[in-house]
């Protein structure tokens, strides 16, 4: 297909503004799946984004669409995103692969933290963008508002925002045809949005398909059989079956073994020309070699002869949360490791490396954008790769500032050295905006105090709702301030942030011992005046969810060596006297005491075994 007859775009939009049920009416209009096989949110794949009903991973398709009145078919290459705060890395590797967005807001709700977020990386990747306003069909949509916040926004005239009911269709049409006369079509020179002609060979006029073949990679996936399927965005030149192709950042070299499109199931073309948006095959087995957001190149490609220039590729995403997995029989150490390393070449964001412990043996300290980013890659370790894990309490990064004057930077409670040598602790911040209707605004301050946050900035969205914005500690944002948050506010308080700085806290470590063991697992940094009530809460948490043994179990929160807090799971009780009947009571006694004696010595020498999923209960505070 010739470049000006191509639009790639992508859908933004906050969680749940109806992203996948618009992308399931673009699919239905352009015939790209049979009627038949349509199904509800048909680009959420996974089974756990069916599951849990978001969408975790980003989803390109290519559809066919002839405009009404028109002869002309055009490509239009759409990538769905993620709209949780948690997988935005994914949403900026789409961007960098598209030259226009839909910015989708539901009109019940109104414009959004993450609406506003992904729109600030869209602006920075000079997309065209299109505001869109969904759930028209509801009657407590309220269009003109939505609208005018919008508009405010984006600083665009009422005209050009359109009105769709993505679940009834209405409008879609319309907004597929806006789609191909606002967005651009790829650059014919073969170039990222925003390189520079620097190169003689991509001067204007000349065919794209013709120019040295660069295609970045934006996804990947592992297939048994062929290999590391790489997800990419073809700039300039064609990317053939059976070319010989580099990797320009790893220099692997292989051979096309398959190329083809997303319809969205892989399906095979001979090539993918200049603008397009597809995987090809690579055969290479061990997915380090193939990176996200390195360029491919034919193999003979000479570095200057053909001013094959590496395409601008991703900034690794940094990581907001740590948290350290265990196997739990040690012998699934290194599968693992390779179980990890396959997720990795999905989800670019993990990173993760090789650890020791002293109590849990062998496992690696693991690098997450969220506490739902945790949880996802727990469970699809659990369910695709069957391991069972112990999961250490994810901990941001602290620095450590020592009485020597050295600085670490630790990731785990457990790596704290002895308060004694400690000078000072610094902890990561964020910046955090809130989008709440302004009758909230007390109860959302005293929120951000009480987690040891201020409010810096307060902005009206037309004239209604409130922008607040906040600094905090990123440790207290990661665990529940967003449930609280959406709990004081009857759901309707939206949240995003980024890190800003670190800052020096008051703080100290906890441990908790079970059974009279220390468990490396649950230890973590918490504020000094907080530590009490914390710790209390851990052990009232753990009591639920440790279950009872024959014998009492003592948990204990522990704070510098003294004990601050304690519950005891009562031991479970068998009737060792049941089949006495009759007869003397000392009978019964004697009985007694030896039951007595047995769950002494048991006390003293079992050990508590904490059943994994228990660990992943924990992380929900
Ligand atoms: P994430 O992928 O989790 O970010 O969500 P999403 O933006 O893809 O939203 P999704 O398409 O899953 O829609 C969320 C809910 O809104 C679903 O229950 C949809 O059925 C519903 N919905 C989407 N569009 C409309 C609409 O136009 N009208 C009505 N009434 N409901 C809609």
């Amino acid at each position: 297909m010739e470049t000006n007859h191509i639009r790639n775009f992508c859908i933004l939009a906050h969680i749940d503004h109806g992203k996948s049920t618009l992308a399931d009416r673009f699919l239905e209009l352009t015939g790209t799946i049979e009627k038949r096989k349509m199904r509800a949110q048909v680009l959420d794949m996974h089974p756990l984004e069916r599951e849990k009903g978001i969408t975790i991973k980003m989803q390109p398709v290519r559809m066919r669409y002839t405009p009404g009145g028109r002869t002309d078919a055009y490509e239009l290459n759409l990538i769905d995103t993620p709209g949780h705060a948690d997988f935005s890395y994914e949403v900026s590797r789409a961007l960098a692969a598209v030259e226009g967005a839909i910015l989708l807001v539901d009109a019940t709700q109104g414009v959004q933290a993450q609406t506003i977020a992904n729109l600030r990386m869209a602006m920075a990747e000079e997309l065209v963008i299109i505001p869109v306003l969904n759930k028209i069909d509801l009657p407590a949509a309220d269009v003109e508002r939505t609208a005018e916040e919008l508009g405010e926004l984006l600083d665009v005239p009422r005209q050009s925002i359109l009105s769709v009911s993505a679940k009834e269709g209405t409008g879609v049409r319309d907004l597929l045809n806006a789609v191909i006369a606002r967005i651009p079509p790829p650059r014919a020179d073969g170039l990222q949005k925003r390189e520079s002609a620097l190169v003689p060979a991509r001067v204007s006029g000349v065919n794209p398909d013709a120019l040295p073949l660069r295609a970045l990679i934006i996804d990947s996936k592992y297939d048994a059989y062929q290999g590391v399927i790489a997800h990419v965005r073809v700039f300039g030149g064609v990317l053939k079956k059976g070319t010989r192709i580099r990797c320009m950042a790893t220099e692997q070299v292989f051979e096309a073994l398959e190329v083809g499109v997303f319809i969205p199931e892989r399906s095979v073309e001979p090539s993918l020309g200049a603008g397009a948006i597809g995987y090809v095959a690579t055969g290479v087995k061990d997915p380090q070699r193939i990176r996200v957001g390195d360029t491919l190149v034919t193999a003979n490609a000479a570095h200057e002869g053909d001013y094959v220039v590496p395409l601008s590729g991703y900034r690794q995403p940094e990581p907001m949360v740590f948290a350290s997995l265990f196997p739990e029989n040690q012998d699934d150490f290194e599968s693992l490791r390779a179980a990890l390393e396959k997720l990795k070449l999905e989800d670019a964001a993990l990173i993760f490396e090789p650890e020791e412990s002293a109590a849990l043996g062998r496992g690696f300290r693991a690098g997450f954008l969220g506490i739902l980013h945790v949880e996802i890659i727990m469970e699809r370790l659990r369910r695709e790769y069957a391991m069972v894990l112990v999961l250490s309490n994810p901990s941001v990064a602290f620095r450590i500032l020592t009485k020597n004057g050295a600085v670490r930077t630790i990731s785990s409670a457990v790596k704290m050295p002895p308060l004694q040598e400690v000078a000072s602790i610094e902890e990561p911040w964020v910046r955090a905006e809130i989008i709440a209707p302004a009758r909230m605004f007390g109860a959302i301050t005293h929120l951000i105090n009480e987690r040891g946050g201020s409010v810096t900035e307060v902005a009206t969205l037309a004239g209604e709702r409130l922008q607040i914005c906040a600094l905090a500690p990123l440790r207290e944002i990661i665990v529940d301030f967003y449930d609280t948050l959406k709990g004081i506010s009857q759901g309707l308080a939206s949240l995003s942030y980024v890190l800003c700085d670190y800052r020096p806290g008051d703080l100290v470590r906890l441990d908790i011992r079970v059974a009279g063991e220390q468990v490396a697992s649950f230890a973590e940094i918490v504020p000094r005046e907080r530590a009490v009530y914390i710790g209390r809460s851990r052990v009232e948490k753990l009591k639920d969810l440790i279950p009872r043994a024959l014998f009492s179990i003592a948990l204990q929160a522990e704070n510098d060596g003294r004990i601050i807090a304690r519950e005891t799971i009562p031991a479970m009780r068998k009737d060792v006297t049941g089949y006495l009947y009759g007869g003397d009571r000392t009978r019964k006694m004697k009985l007694w005491k030896k039951q007595q004696r047995g769950k002494k010595r048991m006390k003293e020498t079992a050990t508590v075994s904490i059943p994994p999923e228990v660990f992943l209960k924990m992380l929900r505070k």
